[in-house]
Order: structure tokens, then C-alpha cells, then sequence
């Protein structure tokens, strides 16, 4: 694989910045914005909920909520995406209620919302859960020291919107410090909202007035990690040389070093990244956590790089049960794995992949399915 292409922005920063969006009464003009089938799907629930959308080019959406005409997203979308969750912390500062059915999302474990429900519960929210609706309700949200049983990602993003609009102080520990929850806060921040601690496992968000803002917002979402370091693998597994432009070159140390493990050349002359194979490839280990360390979302593609790279890679991805629900697919394609447990894998390298006809859990590792040689048919 060789060539130049841009990076598109950031789907995890996307999803939850046009929850955020319903956090004005401005006009929110995003640019960098990813086209697709996600942010299509929250697009749809936005405009049932009131949002007046413009997209004058596929990267760029203007979105407008002066009024909320309804507080229950359409469950049928809402269960196509995980990040539906997003839209609660919104919907309850806006409106002070929500009706939302369970996520969806990709296949990969559990994916319970239990630390995203007790975070709402500190900050004054009643639920009340009817089969697989949450019924959230406040009379007015108060701001708390909130602890969070994980450090979640989207958990600390519900809990921020929120207390954007609660009575008083609100400290959220331990906080997700990932760069799609600073995007986030830095888009709130233009709103008028006080929040400081971003990027660290403290977030603090001072309400003085607890009004929703009117203010107009500009902004640029970052650019995707997990994208740039998707390609960047591919280049390697492919023996390639490719330049990512508009790369997020500043979230990328983890991503880089581990690259650089496994033998390939790597250089940063910004806002690009250059990949280039230069030598065969050598096994390396792939232990994934929360920021700044490896994302779980590139575990699938550093498996198949390690399928390519000669000696024994220790897969190792504890975060959701199923993120290795791959595995079985990609040894029908060849390659020679060992799986531990749920959580732990080891790979022998190298192994020369073929086309078949596979299932693939989660979108994540639909992309590594297309790095083999033959034809495969995947659903
Ligand atoms: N967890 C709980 N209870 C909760 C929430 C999470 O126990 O209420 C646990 C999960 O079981 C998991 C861990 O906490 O072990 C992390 O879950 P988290 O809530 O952080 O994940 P998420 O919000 O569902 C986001 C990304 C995922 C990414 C993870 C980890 C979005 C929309 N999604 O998911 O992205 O894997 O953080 O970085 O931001 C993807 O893009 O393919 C993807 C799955």
C-alpha cells in the first residue's frame, strides 16, 4: 500500500461533540468532521429531536437547536450506535428529562452504562428503568464531587455535559484524560462553560449561573487516531510507504513507539506522518489502556501486524470481554494464534494470510480483514 491520503476527524470526538451541540442555543459550525455511517445515525436522532442541520460539504455540518421538540431519541437509531449514550447528559441538562433506550454499538463485550446511570444519580438524577428504557429525570441537577467506578470515556463525557448545567461545583474522579474528552471540554469551554482539568483524571466544572448558553461556536475536531494508526499498520503489513496528512501528530506517542517495536520506519513532519517498511518486521508485545497508553480500538490491527512480524507477540487487551472475538476468523485466514483466555492471545509470525468467508464482530476488526491476499466476504 503506498500513496498520501488525509486522516479524517476524530468519530469519538464527533459523536460526543454533537450531543454537546444541544448545549446551545447557538449555532455550532464543525468542521473536520468525519463522514460517516455514525455520524449519519446521530445526525437523524438530532434533527427527530429538534436540531435544525446543514452540511454544506461532507467534512463540515452547522447545527442548531433553539428548541428541543422531543427528550426521547428514536430507539431504533439509538441502537445502532454505542455513543446514543452521549445524547443523555445533554438531554437532561437541556430539558431536565430523558427517555433512552439501551445502546448498541459493535460487538465486544458487555458494554454496561451502569458507571454512566450512578454518575447522573450523584448529580441528582431519578431513573427509573422499564425493560431495556432508562427514564431520567431532575428537577434541577446539582453539582457534586462525583467518583466514577471506571474511568470511562463516554461515562466522564455524560457526567461533564451535565454539570454544565448543574447548581454549584462539580469534580468528576477519576476522569477519562483521552483527546476526544479535551475536544469535548474545549468545545463546552467555547460555550461559556467554566470547566478546567481536562486531559487529566480531574475535571472540575463550575456552574455561576447554571444558564443554557446562546453562543454561536467555530470548531475544528481533531483528527482520528485510530484511523491514522490503522493505516500506518497497513502500510507496514503491505510492505508500503504512505504520508497521513492532517494526522493528529501530537496524539500518536503510544501509537508510534509501538510501530516503531515492530520495525517500522516512522517520521513526523507536521501535520503528517510517514510510514515506510524498510525491514522484515519482528514480533513485539500489545498491552492496551486508557490514555496515554495503547487504545483497546487498534488491539485488532496490531494483531495482524504481529501475524506478519517474525517471533511471538503476547496480545493483551483487558478492557472489554469480547475484543478478541476476532480471533477464530483470522486463524480460518491462516494465521497462527493461541488464545489464552478472553483477554490474552499469542501470535506466531510470520504467517501468509488467505481470502474466506468470515464474520466480522466489530468495526475495528472488519479493517484488518481487508489486509490479506485473496478475496474474502465479510459480514
Ligand atoms: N464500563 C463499565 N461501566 C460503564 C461504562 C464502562 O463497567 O458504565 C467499562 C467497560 O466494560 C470497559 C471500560 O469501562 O471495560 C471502558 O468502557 P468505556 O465506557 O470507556 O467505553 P465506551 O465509552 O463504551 C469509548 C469509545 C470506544 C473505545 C473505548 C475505550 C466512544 C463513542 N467509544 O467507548 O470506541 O473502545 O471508549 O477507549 O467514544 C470504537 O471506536 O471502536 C470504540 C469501541
Amino acid at each position: 500500500m503506498s500513496g498520501r491520503v488525509a486522516i479524517s476527524g476524530s468519530k469519538n470526538a464527533a459523536l460526543p461533540i454533537l450531543a454537546a451541540s444541544l448545549l446551545t442555543t447557538g449555532r455550532c459550525h464543525l468542521t473536520n468532521m468525519p463522514d460517516i455511517d455514525d455520524v449519519n445515525v446521530m445526525l437523524k436522532i438530532l434533527a427527530d429531536l429538534g436540531s435544525q442541520i446543514k452540511r454544506p460539504h461532507r467534512h463540515e455540518i452547522i447545527i442548531a437547536t433553539p428548541k428541543i421538540r422531543l427528550s426521547t431519541p428514536n430507539p431504533q437509531l439509538v441502537q445502532r450506535l454505542r455513543a446514543s449514550i452521549l445524547l443523555a447528559g445533554a438531554l437532561i441538562a437541556r430539558t431536565g428529562q430523558c427517555r433512552l433506550f439501551h445502546p448498541g454499538g459493535c460487538v465486544i463485550g458487555r458494554r454496561p452504562i451502569d458507571t454512566h446511570l450512578e454518575a447522573f444519580r450523584q448529580l441528582g438524577v431519578a431513573l427509573r428503568q422499564e425493560d431495556n428504557y432508562y427514564q431520567l429525570t431532575t428537577k434541577q441537577l446539582r453539582g457534586r464531587q462525583i467518583f466514577l467506578d471506571e474511568v470511562s470515556v463516554t461515562a466522564t463525557e455524560n457526567a461533564v455535559m451535565a454539570a454544565c448545567l448543574a447548581r454549584g461545583k462539580t469534580t468528576i474522579t477519576p476522569a477519562a484524560c483521552e483527546p476526544h474528552v479535551v475536544d469535548l471540554c474545549l468545545f463546552l469551554q467555547k460555550m461559556g462553560y467554566q470547566i478546567s482539568g481536562a486531559g487529566n483524571h480531574t475535571i472540575v466544572i463550575t456552574t455561576n449561573n447554571k444558564q443554557l448558553s446562546t453562543i454561536n461556536i467555530e470548531h475544528r475536531l481533531i483528527s482520528d487516531e485510530v484511523e491514522t494508526g490503522t493505516l500506518a499498520a497497513a502500510a507496514l503489513i503491505t510492505k508500503g510507504k504512505i504520508t497521513l496528512d492532517n494526522a493528529p501528530v501530537d496524539n500518536l506517542a503510544s501509537i508510534i513507539h509501538k510501530l516503531r517495536q515492530f520495525g517500522g520506519r516512522l517520521s513526523i513532519k507536521k501535520p503528517s506522518l510517514i510510514v515506510e517498511y524498510t525491514e522484515p518486521l519482528t514480533a513485539a508485545g500489545v498491552q492496551v489502556d486508557t490514555w496515554p497508553r495503547l487504545p483497546t480500538d487498534l488491539q485488532p490491527v496490531l494483531t495482524v501486524l504481529a501475524t506478519q512480524s517474525r517471533g511471538t507477540s503476547l496480545i493483551h487487551d483487558w478492557m472489554y470481554e469480547r475484543r478478541l472475538g476476532y480471533i477464530d476468523e483470522l486463524v480460518k485466514m491462516g494465521a497462527s494464534i493461541t488464545l489464552c483466555d478472553p483477554h490474552r492471545a499469542i501470535v506466531a509470525g510470520p504467517t501468509k494470510l488467505s481470502g474466506g468467508q468470515i464474520i466480522s464482530p466489530d468495526i475495528r476488526a472488519f479493517l484488518l480483514f481487508t489486509l490479506h491476499y485473496g478475496q474474502t466476504y465479510c459480514h
